[in-house]
């Protein structure tokens, strides 16, 4: 983080006490979220990394209050700038959107597939309520996929989902996202639908935006090499629960937690590690302490 934006940083973007999130299910009451408590600030990249069914989109559509009212129960405190937004429908629907806006995981299934990409753009600027007047919005719609690094955007505003890549549909909700300048972005798994090489492209693009914006970003990854690339500051969620929290180099190099050792394992090209259940199934404890990653491949 810059010191410049460090200096903004007095008010947390996000601020999260002790949050609990309860969902009613067939096999009774999962409490997803154990008291998750974090910030993240202007300019900062914080990331919560765990296993599948961990919790982590829980937590962000928790904070979001994505979640349906009668299936969660939410407790403790969120605050986006300052505002007191759980349990304050009113509080949560004046930032989100707005201050806070989502990325979400699955590109082709986020957007319409019966409306142009030009449509979809112009409808969140309007959502947005940065412009009036149809031609005005088409403008910004232009500049928005220019932002995000899309070529020739005219013609690409006239074009449906399907005409476009994995990769370019993502820059596309990052556009959309865009719309209303949020300060904070939370994204869930922006890059596990696409190829690795895409995701560099993706990951790039997200932390250009915080360097030339400022904003904060709340990244959710079961990929320690995501997590490497663009942390300041890394939560581990197991069942729930942050276990580890920290600078992001201190977890990557010197995880205290057998459980982050095991994530750090899991990176794909580090070879047979990544067959080890990450919840310690078949594994005794001592004898199973995996090597961080950062250790040995460059
Ligand atoms: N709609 C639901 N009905 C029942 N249980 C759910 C539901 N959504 C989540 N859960 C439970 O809540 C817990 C946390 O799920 P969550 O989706 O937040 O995990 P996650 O860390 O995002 O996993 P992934 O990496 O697979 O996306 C899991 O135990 C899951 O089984
Ligand atoms: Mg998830």
């Amino acid at each position: 983080m810059n010191p410049q934006h460090e200096a903004a940083a007095a008010t947390p973007l996000l601020d999260v006490e002790d949050l609990v999130v309860e969902l009613m299910t067939d096999n009774g009451i999962v409490r997803a979220v154990d008291g998750a408590t974090f910030r993240v600030g202007r300019g900062e990249t914080v990331t919560i990394i765990g296993e599948s069914g961990s919790g982590k989109s829980t937590t962000a559509m928790g904070i979001l209050q994505l979640l349906p009212q009668d299936l969660a129960i939410l407790s403790g405190t969120v605050r986006v700038t300052g505002l007191d937004v759980l349990g304050n429908r009113k509080a949560i629907n004046k930032v989100r959107g707005r201050t806070v806006a989502l990325i979400p995981q699955d590109p082709m299934t986020a957007l319409s597939p019966v409306l142009s990409i030009g449509s979809q753009l112009v409808e969140a600027i309007r959502i947005a309520g940065r412009t009036s007047g149809r031609t005005q919005a088409t403008t910004r719609a232009s500049e928005l996929l220019a932002s995000v690094h899309i070529p020739d955007p005219p013609s690409q505003l006239k074009k449906f989902p399907h005409q476009l890549s994995g990769g370019m549909l993502q820059r596309v909700l990052i556009a959309m996202a865009l719309a209303s300048e949020p300060e904070l972005l939370i994204a869930d798994e922006p890059t596990s639908a696409l190829d690795v090489t895409v995701q560099a492209g993706i990951l790039d693009l997200l932390m250009e935006i915080q360097e030339q914006r400022g904003t904060g970003i709340l990244m959710i990854t079961h990929d320690i090499g995501v997590a490497r690339l663009v942390s300041d500051t890394i939560h581990v969620m197991k069942s729930g629960r942050f276990v580890e929290s920290g600078p992001a180099s201190a977890i990557v190099d010197h995880p205290r937690e057998e459980y982050t050792r095991k994530l750090l394992g899991a990176v794909p090209q580090l070879g047979p590690w990544d067959e080890r259940p990450l919840d310690g199934a078949g594994t005794t404890g001592v004898d199973t302490v995996v090597e961080p990653a950062a250790g040995g491949t460059p």
